[in-house]
């Protein structure tokens, strides 16, 4: 049967599980168990979720966890986090109790501004362009005052709309780049609104409009956090030592981009938990992150450190466009709750919450890398793991446990110990 269908959209759930499951599974009653398992027991959750996106046959769980005892420019919190990776919530419990004795975690917004470009083709006089931009600026943001009525009533709007000439990169581009505030809300649509307003006032028979959209590179949405300790307090033993190849450790990510892009995804292991708990759009951040990781031509470390004095200093300063309204904020029952675990954050709140949760991840990540090694930690969770698809017992699992304590974790080697104690 061909697998090409058209009005697909259109068919039911069910017609559309039976199309699925008929024409790629060889057992479609399983693929179809496995499929509605999720929303046999939850019919009110799944259709909520159903009007998320198109097409939706299921849901696709993660687990959702909480990471207590982080304190934030001195106020305590408990991070919702949603991370498939063993380790990175128990990474960051620990490291959110080690720098809660130590004053916490410090954090400020540097910036709050976002963008958003009518990207259009004039093969004109550059001049001439600039003059009936200037002309028409009021005339375009007028248009744009229907959309942003409410955000201003929030403080919140377009802060400017300027014509910048880019004929150098590409023959005949242009763009209006727009700045926008947009207070508690991530503010794409918003954003997009009002770019889609300004182009169809600003359009003309000789400008072509390619499109408007906003951009998610915002290096002027930025917030930091930091740590800081005296040296001794880092460690047990040889705390200068370890602290020295903790600051090696970032500056070889700074200079090695290889090493800069695995020692930024640790970062992104506790941002991104915070982002999806909050119902937030990782890949919006995702990509921002890391554009602005090679902000100068190359990719190097979000974080960095120093010690000054005998004082240990770790900090990090990051883009996060966040909302905490609209969007799933709402709509999303866990990300209602997380919000409300972290007592209703305002959107600059929530980057500081989150850049903390990224720099938390990334001082594990180091701590571990400097001093052990992280597969010790990985290897307990993904023994773990492996025995959980095991028909063991409790009195076997705590024996594979206990036997592979010292011994090097591989599936094989679990399995083929489970098959042996079977035997026996
Ligand atoms: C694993 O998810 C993250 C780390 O690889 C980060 C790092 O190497 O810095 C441990």
């Amino acid at each position: 049967m061909s697998k090409i269908i058209s009005g697909f959209s259109k068919l039911t759930k069910q017609e559309k599980i039976d199309w699925l499951t008929d024409n790629y599974f060889d057992k479609p009653i399983v693929a179809k168990e496995t499929l509605q398992q999720y929303w046999n027991d939850h019919r009110v959750l799944q259709e909520l979720h159903d009007d998320f996106i198109e097409n939706t046959l299921s849901n696709f769980y993660f687990p959702f966890a909480i990471a207590p005892n982080f304190v934030i420019n001195d106020k305590n919190y408990t991070l919702p986090m949603v991370v498939e990776e063993s380790s990175v919530v128990a990474a960051a419990s620990m490291v959110a109790k080690f720098w809660s004795s130590r004053g916490g975690f410090k954090t400020r917004i540097i910036a709050t501004t976002k963008v958003g470009q009518v990207h259009f083709m004039y093969d004109g006089d550059a001049a001439g362009l600039q003059f009936y931009f200037n002309k028409m600026k009021p005339q375009l943001l007028r248009a744009t005052e229907p959309i942003t009525q409410n955000m201003r009533k929030r403080g919140g709007g377009i802060i400017d709309i300027e014509l910048r000439n880019k004929t150098k990169e590409l023959a005949n581009y242009y763009q209006i780049h727009a700045t926008f505030e947009t207070k508690d809300s991530m503010g794409a649509n918003f954003i997009n609104s009002c770019l889609e307003a300004i182009a169809n006032e600003f359009k003309r028979p000789d400008i072509e409009i390619v499109m408007s959209i906003l951009s998610n590179y915002v290096p002027e949405c930025l917030v930091r956090v930091e740590v800081g300790c005296l040296v001794e307090e880092l460690y047990e033993n040889n705390a200068e030592l370890y602290a020295n190849k903790f600051i090696q450790a970032i500056q070889i990510a700074n200079v090695e981009p290889h090493r800069a892009v695995t020692h930024n995804k640790g970062i992104m292991n506790g941002i991104d938990a915070l982002v999806l708990a909050t119902g937030n759009d990782f890949r919006a951040v995702e990509a921002g992150v890391h554009a602005y990781a090679s902000r100068d031509g190359q990719y190097r470390s979000l974080s960095n450190a120093a010690i000054t004095d005998g004082i240990f200093k770790f900090w990090m300063e990051i883009p996060l466009a966040l909302g905490t309204v609209g969007g799933l904020t709402k709509l999303h029952p866990l990300a209602k709750l997380s919000l409300e675990l972290l007592q209703h954050p305002s959107a600059e709140e929530l980057m500081q919450i989150t850049a903390t949760a990224g720099l938390a991840q990334n001082f594990a990540a180091l701590r571990a890398l400097t001093t052990t090694g992280i597969q010790k930690g990985h290897m307990k969770l993904h023994l773990n793991n492996i025995i959980k698809l095991l028909d063991a017992t409790k009195k076997e699992k705590d024996f594979l446990i206990q036997y592979f304590e010292n011994r090097t974790v591989t599936h094989n080697a679990v399995v083929e110990k489970y098959k042996e104690m079977r035997l026996k």
